[in-house]
This record gives structure tokens, C-alpha cells and sequence, in this order.
């Protein structure tokens, strides 16, 4: 069976096909926003919708060019429908049921943070062996920031998410407040890499909010670093620049390492799992040596991780076609 996989969900048009018998990633196409949303210095919704109008037809034609293969031979198609932006959503949800409907072929819908969940399972489609299970989870990315005990195999429990802005949103805006291009959490994590020292990690203390049980909250940081570049008066020079985003970043990885540390206790878990678009940080994977982190292509959005989300349940015979009214949903 091969499931054509199409996400939608921010700024990135993403096609896949994922072929469940040889377990196999026949192709995976992401069309980045990126370009467009430069000179916004942030997501710009409408622009991204209309972005996926352009960049989806095209993906999911070099998806199927790349693997030699026509509309005709897709077995499955399937679609993330929630959580995300709800015009971007729309617009790959309403595609994929049309090819569907045009080809008389099912369609079902996933969940994009149950996608990033279970994306370090991509390394079995290369052979190689998945952290075994049980796991704490903590998909980290520019909208979301939830903590997950994840027992097996499509089998997990919520413990808890962020109370306002996610792990990345406040890279990002951190980022802003720094003049950095967006999105600056990459670019904070290459300057601080490539530049930073201890000194500067520790130069400012922001704070890491106290939070009950396994929930995150990062505006209080972002309002302070904002509170720190206000009191500087004028520009902060290069070197005050990355000692701000060392500091912050360090207090970001901080916060979210906490609670992963505590749940991790709790429930008395060896296996921590770090996945979405903040699991792509350097400083991350040095501070958290034991813990898994996916390869930094599976760890951005893709499509490869909808398509094995599909396969997984394929595998369970719990892969259900759904029906033409399914729609989108931003939560
Ligand atoms: O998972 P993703 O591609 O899209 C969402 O579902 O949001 O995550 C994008 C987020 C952005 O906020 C971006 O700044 C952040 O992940 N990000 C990083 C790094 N690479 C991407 N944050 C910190 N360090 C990185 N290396
Ligand atoms: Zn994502």
C-alpha cells in the first residue's frame, strides 16, 4: 500500500509517499515559506495559505515524480488536519480529499503533534533501531511545547504543554527583539555556537518560570530579555547581542529540561525523546547527551513523519477512512 502524505500546518507545503509493505520512504518533499515571510519577520497566515495554494502542487508532484510514480498507483492518501494554522490546514486538507475523491481512493486525517511524536520512528524505515520504549516525550516546535509518557507504539498519555507561547515562538521572538531574520531560533543556535562562550550563556539570568506540574510558560522570559534591551537604552552592540540570546537560550533549554528531568523521575523513564523544530538545537543535544533526538530533517515539518503515522496505524489495522465531511481544526 502506498500512502501519499500531505502537511500543511505552517509555512512549509510538505509531500510524502511512504510505502507500508517495504516500510520504505519513497519520497519527501518539504517547499519552505520562508522567503516569503522574511520581510515579516514571522509567520504571516494568510500569506501562508496562499503560499500553499502554490507550493502543495508542486510538492506533491515531485513527490510522486521522484518515486516514478502517477496519481493512479497512491493506494491511501493522507492529510494533517489539526493542530495549526486553520486557512494552511484548510488548504492541504481540502487538496488531499480532493485527489482522493478524483481517484476513488480513502483518505484519513492526522494529528501533526502525534506525527512529531512518533517521528523518531523514521530510523526504521533506514534499518536502524528505534529508543525503545517506554518514553518521555517532548515535541518541542514553533507552535506547540507538550510533554508526553509514551508507553508504546501509538500508545501515550498527555502530562502537559505550554501555558502560553511554545519553545520556539519564544526563540523566535526572542530572536526579533535581537534584529535577527526570522525564524531566529536556528540562527540563535549557529551565533551562539559559533560565537558564544560560558561567560556569555551566563552573562544575563532570565527567568525559568515556575510552572505546575508538567506545563511550560516562556512569555515571562521573552518580556524580560524585552525589559533587559529596553534598560540598555541605546543599541546593544554585537557582543551584548549574543550574550542576550546565549542567556535566553540557555534559559529556554533550562526550562524544558526541568520538567522532561522531572516526569522522567516520576514515572521512573530511562528513554527521554526530544522531537519538532527546537530539537534541532545544537546546545539542546549537548546539554541532554542521553536523550534521542531524531536527525535534524526529521525533526523540522515533513510529510515522511504523516506517512509513517499512517503506516503505524496500517500496521495496527486501525487505518480508517474517514469521511468526506472531515474538515480542519487549529487546535
Ligand atoms: O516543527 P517546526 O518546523 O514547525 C512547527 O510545527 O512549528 O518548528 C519550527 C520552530 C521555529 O520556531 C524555529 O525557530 C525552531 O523550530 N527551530 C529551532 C532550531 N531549528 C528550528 N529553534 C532552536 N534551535 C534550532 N536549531
Ligand atoms: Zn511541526
Amino acid at each position: 500500500m502506498k500512502i501519499l502524505a500531505i502537511d500543511t500546518s505552517c509555512d512549509e507545503s510538505c509531500a510524502a509517499i511512504f510505502d507500508v509493505e517495504n516500510w520504505k520512504l519513497i519520497s519527501d518533499v518539504v517547499h519552505s515559506h520562508v522567503k516569503s515571510m522574511e520581510k515579516y519577520g514571522g509567520v504571516v497566515p494568510e500569506i501562508a495559505s496562499r503560499e500553499h495554494l502554490k507550493g502543495l502542487p508542486l510538492a506533491v508532484h515531485e513527490a510522486l515524480e521522484r518515486g516514478h510514480l502517477m496519481p493512479s498507483d497512491i493506494d491511501w492518501f493522507c492529510v494533517t488536519h489539526k493542530p495549526g494554522l486553520i486557512g494552511a490546514l484548510l488548504v492541504g486538507v481540502s487538496y488531499a480529499k480532493a485527489l482522493a475523491f478524483s481517484l476513488k481512493k480513502p483518505f484519513s486525517a492526522c494529528d501533526h503533534i502525534e506525527a512529531h511524536l512518533f517521528s523518531p520512528l523514521l530510523c526504521t524505515i533506514e534499518g536502524k533501531n528505534p529508543p525503545s520504549f517506554p518514553w518521555i516525550a517532548l515535541v518541542v516546535s514553533g507552535g506547540h511545547t507538550e510533554l508526553f509518557l509514551v508507553k508504546d507504539v501509538l500508545n501515550y498519555e498527555w502530562l502537559g504543554g505550554t501555558l502560553d507561547d511554545a519553545a520556539g515562538e519564544a526563540f523566535d521572538k526572542i530572536g526579533k527583539l535581537l534584529d535577527l531574520p526570522y525564524p531566529a531560533g536556528p540562527q540563535i543556535d549557529r551565533w551562539v555556537r559559533e560565537h558564544g562562550t560560558d561567560e556569555d550563556r551566563k552573562k544575563f539570568y532570565f527567568p525559568r518560570a515556575k510552572t505546575d506540574k508538567y506545563h511550560f510558560s516562556f512569555s515571562g522570559l521573552k518580556t524580560a530579555v524585552l525589559h533587559e534591551l529596553t534598560k540598555m537604552g541605546s543599541k546593544p552592540n554585537d557582543a551584548v547581542r549574543l550574550s542576550v540570546a546565549a542567556s535566553a537560550q540557555e534559559a529556554i533549554l533550562d526550562s524544558l529540561i526541568e520538567k522532561v528531568d522531572k516526569a522522567a523521575k516520576e514515572f521512573e523513564v530511562k528513554q527521554i525523546v526530544v522531537t519538532g523544530g527546537v530539537a534541532c538545537n545544537s546546545r539542546f543535544r549537548q546539554k541532554l547527551p542521553s536523550a534521542y533526538f531524531p536527525a535534524v530533517r526529521h525533526c523540522t515539518d515533513n510529510a515522511a513523519m504523516v506517512g509513517l503515522l499512517a503506516g503505524l496505524y496500517a500496521r495496527q489495522g486501525r487505518l480508517n477512512p474517514m469521511p468526506w465531511n472531515t474538515t480542519a481544526s487549529a487546535r
